[in-house]
């Protein structure tokens, strides 16, 4: 079973003034494909605090994966990909791509998230937009190639290129 950590952006969520739904939304997608979540973190919009949990869990080996959602846009304390770059050891352009591409259906606001996804050690980070809407229409897309370059990451699988 891989591991998820989940990692929710949101300053008045961390403050208790708003729920945070975009989590659940994650957990509830992922469990459907037998992903475990071993971790849950609600932070403010802070770069240095992103990026150090971020880092944490991927050098202590806590999680395969860690989702992000929020912090995208353009607001002034949207600094999500901003904080996963920081912490990136490599950058997997694809996946922001084909999120963004597959949401322009749903939404042509789909082009303003900055979503970034990179690899740190053993760990895939991938940012997602904040709400849970956006969460749920972005993983149902991308979830089905994520095991392939998880076990590719984790050297349970060959590369494609060699088969
Ligand atoms: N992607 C999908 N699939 N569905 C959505 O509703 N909303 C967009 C975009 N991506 C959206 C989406 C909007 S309105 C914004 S402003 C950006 O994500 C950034 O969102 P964030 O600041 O919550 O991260």
């Amino acid at each position: 079973m891989k591991r998820v950590a989940i990692i929710t952006a949101s300053d008045s969520g961390y403050k208790g003034e708003r729920e945070d739904k975009s989590a659940p939304a994650i957990e509830e997608a992922v469990q459907k494909e037998n992903y475990a979540v071993v971790k849950k973190l609600l932070l403010p919009d802070d770069k240095d605090m992103l990026a150090k949990a971020m880092q944490e869990i991927a050098d202590k080996g806590e999680a395969d994966l860690i989702l992000t959602t929020g912090g995208t846009g353009f607001a002034p304390r949207d600094v999500m990909p901003e904080a996963t770059l920081a912490i990136a050891e490599k950058i997997v352009p694809g996946i922001p791509e084909a999120m963004r591409a597959y949401s322009m259906q749903f939404t042509k606001r789909a082009m303003l998230s900055r979503a970034v996804a990179c690899i740190r050690k053993k760990t895939l980070i991938i940012n997602m937009p904040g709400s849970p809407k956006a969460v749920r229409e972005c993983l149902e897309y991308i979830i089905s190639e994520l095991n392939h370059g998880l076990e590719i990451l984790l050297e349970e699988a060959n590369n494609c290129a060699r088969k």
